[in-house]
Parts: C-alpha cells; sequence; structure tokens
C-alpha cells in the first residue's frame, strides 16, 4: 500500500513507478469529482506556502484552486513579497514557513533553493519548477497521454527542441520510470548531461522502456507522442537569437507531424508556447493537439500531490 504522507516532491527520481502511478489514480479520481461538483477537504486547517521567484500561470493557479477546493489556504509569495535570498537565508526563511505553514511550493532558478527548503522546513515542499526540473508538469503530462491512450507503457515518445532544460531532464525521468521509449532530438550543443541519461537507463531497464538522445529529426518515426518546449526557458531571455539559430531546423509544425507515419500522433506542450518558433500556429491549434487537456491537468494531479503528502485522509 501506497503512503506518501510527510514526503516532498523535488523529482520524480525520489519517486517509484507505482507511486507515480498511485499519484496518477489519485488525482483522476479527484478530476472524476471535481467534474460531479465535488470537492474535498482533505487539506483542512492546513495553511500552504506559495514561493514564486519565476512568473506562473497554470502552476501557480494550480496550486491555489487545489488547495481552496480541499479546504486548505493558500498564501502567494512573490519575489518582492519575502526576504529569503536578499536579507535571510533560504535556510532560515525554511525554518520560519516550516513554523507556520503545512506544506510549502517552491518555484524559482537554483533546484538547490528547493532541496534546501526541505531538509530546514520539516514539512512537505513541493518543487513548481526550478532551473534543473519541473516534476508536477510530468504528472499532468502522463495523465494526458493515459487519457488518450488508456495505457501508455511501450508508448513512443519524443520530445524535440531544448533538450537539457527542466522539461526534458523531467520527461527523460517520467518516461523511463513509466516503461515509455523517450527520444530526445536536438542539436548535439543542446543535449541533456550524460549522467542524468545514465540514470534513465537504469530506469529504462527496470521498466521495459528506452531512452534515446540524437540531431536526427527523423527519429519521430512512428512517434505516438511529439512533445516541445520553449527554445529559452525563464532566466535565459539573453540566448534568444543563438537558440532561434540553432533550434530553427527543430520546430514542430505539420510536416514533422506527418514525418511520425501515423495519423492518431498527439502534440504536447507544458505552455506558455511561442507560436512560430518551438511549435507552429496550426499545430499548436490543430486537432493532434492536447496542450489545454495538460494544462487542466495540472489541477488534478497537483491536487494528488498535495492530498497524498499533505492530506488528512
Ligand atoms: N507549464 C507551466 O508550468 O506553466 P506556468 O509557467 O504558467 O506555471
Ligand atoms: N522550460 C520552461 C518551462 C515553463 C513551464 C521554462 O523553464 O521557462
Amino acid at each position: 500500500m501506497v503512503n506518501l504522507k510527510g514526503r516532498s516532491f523535488l523529482t520524480l527520481k525520489d519517486f517509484t513507478a507505482e507511486e507515480i502511478e498511485y499519484l496518477l489514480d489519485l488525482a483522476a479520481d479527484l478530476k472524476a469529482k471535481k467534474k460531479q461538483g465535488i470537492t474535498g477537504n482533505s487539506l483542512k486547517g492546513k495553511n500552504i506556502a506559495l514561493l514564486f521567484e519565476k512568473t506562473s500561470t497554470r502552476t501557480r493557479c494550480a496550486f491555489t484552486v487545489a488547495a481552496k477546493d480541499e479546504g486548505g489556504f493558500p498564501e502567494f509569495l512573490g519575489k518582492d513579497d519575502i526576504q529569503m535570498g536578499k536579507k535571510e537565508t533560504v535556510e532560515d526563511t525554511a525554518r520560519v514557513l516550516g513554523r507556520m505553514f503545512d506544506g510549502i511550493e517552491f518555484r524559482g532558478f537554483k533546484h538547490e533553493t528547493v532541496e534546501k527548503l526541505a531538509e530546514y522546513s520539516g514539512v512537505p515542499v513541493w518543487n513548481g519548477l526550478t532551473d534543473d526540473y519541473h516534476p508536477t508538469q510530468i504528472l499532468a503530462d502522463l495523465l494526458t497521454m493515459r487519457e488518450v491512450f488508456g495505457e501508455i507503457k511501450g508508448r513512443k515518445f519524443v520530445f524535440i527542441g531544448d533538450g537539457r532544460n527542466n522539461m526534458a531532464n523531467s520527461l527523460m525521468i517520467g518516461c523511463t520510470k513509466m516503461g515509455l521509449h523517450i527520444v530526445i532530438i536536438a542539436p548535439k550543443s543542446l543535449w541533456p548531461k550524460a549522467e542524468l541519461v545514465k540514470l534513465c537507463e537504469t530506469y529504462a531497464k527496470e521498466s521495459g522502456g528506452s531512452v534515446t538522445v540524437t540531431d536526427d529529426q527523423s527519429a519521430v518515426t512512428g512517434a505516438d507522442v511529439i512533445y516541445t518546449d520553449v527554445w529559452c526557458s525563464m532566466g535565459e531571455e539573453d540566448k534568444a537569437a543563438e537558440r532561434v539559430a540553432l533550434l530553427s531546423a527543430y520546430q514542430v509544425n505539420q510536416a514533422l507531424m506527418d514525418a511520425t507515419g501515423k495519423k492518431e500522433t498527439i502534440f504536447m506542450h507544458c505552455l506558455p508556447a511561442v507560436r512560430g518558433n518551438e511549435v507552429t500556429e496550426d499545430v499548436l491549434e490543430g486537432s493532434q493537439s492536447v496542450v489545454f487537456d495538460e494544462a487542466e491537468n495540472r489541477m488534478h494531479t497537483i491536487k494528488a500531490v498535495m492530498v497524498a503528502t499533505l492530506g488528512n485522509q
């Protein structure tokens, strides 16, 4: 029996396939209930700090709505609202917040910050995106794929674009843990770190999945999913021109979607998207796109994470 009470959610590395499955089942259940107008009180009496060094639409709103739906109290603390990292260390802030709040979400730059918050606060800490990882997004993506395909094990999943960003890293972990065949297509200078690929190979070995990294766009053949993300992540705005030059040949357009050779291939993107860069308008808005299902599923999966790690029942 899976029990995640008191656990932090920093990267999917820390979770088994069974635990991820459990979170997806819980999210699907909470989603079905919400569609019937049923919300719970699993987070009744729980105060939840939402720390945002970087901006957000989906993640902030998902945590806020999910907490409220379950009777919790979310408090948004933006980068100019608290002293963390300026007048006060992360360790001290963590200890103070841990005395007042029951759970802490963090979105920001250094992954080390969310690790320190977890180490020093004494309460569950949830990673709402760092420079290196975006694990709550992956739960939403796995749930969305499950809704489309039913069984996701054995599916071919292609991520094309900036192969070393937080999304590529986290998708590699999530897909290999869950038995998918993930292919990262990116120019060599944007390939993921070799040690992370190695680690994911060990997950793949256990799950029956695989991980491949290539700069060859023709590797989209047979893909069930084509996924992309912005070419410049938050904090990398100065790299815009360089990335456009490097990645133009890796744009997701209808020709690339057709090159999978499968009509039922779906298009995924964590959003926000830059139309005309990593994806064309027609693909993003087209019938193969499930991007708004992914966006909605952020809320149901984040609710599942909070209920599982902090909920009263
Ligand atoms: N996908 C995602 O994390 O979106 P936000 O940046 O709007 O939170
Ligand atoms: N890679 C993107 C993801 C946004 C959800 C970023 O970090 O900006």
